[in-house]
């Protein structure tokens, strides 16, 4: 079989297991070809692929996603012009997600708090956003604001797209693999939220082109500050080193704000060192 056969095959493997049907093929090939180079057979690097889509991806849901249940859920309440209730379903669904989950403890206060020292937002990105956009109705920004949403699920992102649209946002989201094919377009804010660890399970030089390349303004890139083990401290020294590196060749301003769950960096970007 050749190189090109091979990768095909992976694909369709792939694609044909449950956990793993409504990931986007480009981020399959992506890791698929990387394995395909560095497994001795076929089945071994169908297996690490599946794994390594696990750890960025499958790992953090809870439960299995009912996106069709929960957009009818949210669609009700908002003709019934029920906010408490839409409020309390987002809150429901984004218990679901690891990363939103721990985003709960702290939903009260961290939009307000972040979006205070910003101008205003006109234009978001949100990168490998999982159901982040399921905290809108707490952002403080305007029902018109432009909205762009990436994750490698197309189940996910169409259900996010819906849902923005429906919170009142302008939607334009795309299952991507971002690490790859950084999204183009041009906003005023992009969140990369708890993004960074995963990102370097896969390619770590990935991850600072990455942000290099966004064109906004404002980045928030923020890592998890949950151990199992209680070593928030070490984990908060390892994140903070890690976030100098992304940022070591740049002349950005950054403020650091540290919550409960989550250690966030907010940078200004500025001209890049010559
Ligand atoms: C740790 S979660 C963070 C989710 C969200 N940003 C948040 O903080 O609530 C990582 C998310 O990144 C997505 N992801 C991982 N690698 C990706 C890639 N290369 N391109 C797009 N999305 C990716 C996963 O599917 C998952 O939803």
């Amino acid at each position: 079989m050749n190189r090109e056969d091979s990768v095909g095959r992976l694909l369709d493997e792939v694609l044909r297991s449950p956990r793993y049907g409504h990931v986007c093929a480009e981020a399959i090939l992506n890791i698929g070809r990387n394995e395909l180079g560095k497994r001795r057979t076929f089945k071994a690097a169908v297996k690490a692929t599946k794994d390594k889509l696990h750890q960025i991806g499958g790992a953090y849901f809870r439960g299995i996603p009912r996106y069709a249940v929960w957009l009818h859920k949210l669609t009700t309440a908002k003709r019934l012009r029920d906010d408490q209730e839409f409020r309390h379903l987002c809150i429901q669904f984004m218990a679901l997600h690891s990363s939103t989950l721990e985003r709960l403890k702290i939903l009260d206060h961290f939009y307000d708090s972040l979006f205070a020292q910003l101008p205003h937002v006109h234009s978001i990105i949100d990168i490998a956003c999982g159901l982040n956009p399921l905290a809108i109705p707490w952002m403080p920004i305007a029902s018109s604001t432009d909205y762009y949403a990436y994750d490698i699920y197309q189940d996910l992102i169409e259900f996010i797209g819906s849902f923005i649209e429906l919170a009142g946002g302008r939607p334009h989201v795309e299952a991507a693999d971002v690490l790859h094919r950084p999204p183009r377009v041009r906003a005023d804010l992009a969140f990369v939220l708890k993004n960074v660890p995963c990102f370097d399970q896969v390619n770590k030089a990935a991850t600072s082109q990455l942000i290099s390349q966004l064109d906004v303004r404002y980045v928030v890139v923020s890592f998890p500050l949950r151990s199992l083990g209680g070593g928030d401290r070490f984990l908060t020294k390892q994140y903070t080193a890690r976030f100098a590196e992304l940022v070591q060749d740049t002349n950005w301003a950054v403020t650091r704000m540290e919550y409960k769950t989550e250690l966030v960096f907010l940078i200004e970007k500025t001209e890049t060192k010559s």
